[in-house]
């Protein structure tokens, strides 16, 4: 397993209201309140017309997570009818900001030009990037995924300022393995897990984390932390409610405490 402190966050996608988002939100507090994931980072990500909602009542219930946005533009301010900026998100006390997933890279367009940008107006900003990076199943069939990401890394944090390094995590998303029920094998992602890193040190990039995304959940996660060795997980359907949710939170938290 790898050695730092878990990261677990929640991408809700277009999942929840605010009303559902806050009902959520009260429950994953009372259960963290009850048995409390002391050696492990909790995230939220709700859409953004939620995060006014649960950012209020982390902050008034004093909730042990930090809140995240799935996006943001890569301007500043201005012309962008639909897009919301990296400073409305801080005004909101957003910490953390999803990039380049690859719902967005697909359905939406987002070019690795863009998620570079996107990346870069993150970092600016203060907040905490999770880029995500992964292959489709054409590319894993032609046996080129490591290729594939690497590229993608290479693209969105080549030059960066190593000022920012603190500021980035990496999420392993294999496409084929979002939203299927079928998660990459322990030897897949682990195989990942080192090809990313080293590609991360040629870049200078140091002591950032890395995640898995994709159908991960309470049954699978102490697998992929113990032999996968993965920082922690960006989990989506298993986010949305608070039970499943800390059962991946929990495994997480309980794999980290006894390496220790
Ligand atoms: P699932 O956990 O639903 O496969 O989604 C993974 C994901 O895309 C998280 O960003």
């Amino acid at each position: 397993m790898a050695t730092s402190r878990p990261l677990v966050i929640g991408n809700w996608k277009m999942n929840l209201d605010f009303v559902e988002a806050v009902h959520v939100g009260q429950q994953i507090g009372v259960m963290l309140k009850n048995r409390p994931a002391e050696h492990t980072d909790v995230v939220v990500a709700p859409p953004f017309v939620d995060l006014r909602s649960v950012t209020s009542i982390v902050q008034s219930e004093r909730i042990a997570v930090s809140v995240g946005a799935q996006h943001v533009s890569a301007h500043e301010n201005g012309a962008h009818t639909g897009e919301v900026s990296v400073s409305m998100l801080k005004r909101l006390g957003v910490e953390w900001v999803i990039v380049g997933h690859s719902e967005r890279r697909t359905m939406y367009a987002m070019s690795d030009e863009v998620v570079g940008a996107t990346l870069r107006a993150v970092l600016r900003g203060g907040l905490r990037a999770v880029l995500c990076v992964g292959e489709d199943l054409s590319v894993r069939d032609r046996d080129g995924h490591d290729d594939f990401v690497r590229d993608q890394l290479v693209s969105a944090l080549r030059g960066l300022d190593e000022g920012f390094n603190e500021l980035i995590t990496v999420a392993y998303e294999p496409i084929w393995a979002i939203g299927t029920g079928l998660s990459a094998s322990n030897e897949q992602v682990q195989h990942m897990m080192t090809h990313i890193r080293e590609v991360l040190t040629g870049l200078s990039i140091e002591g950032c984390r890395v995640l898995y995304g994709g159908s991960v959940n309470a049954e699978n996660a102490e697998g992929l932390l113990v032999a996968g060795g993965v920082d922690g997980f960006l989990v989506g359907g298993a986010s949305l409610r608070a039970e499943s949710f800390l059962a991946v939170v929990h495994a997480s938290n309980d794999c980290y405490a006894l390496k220790r």
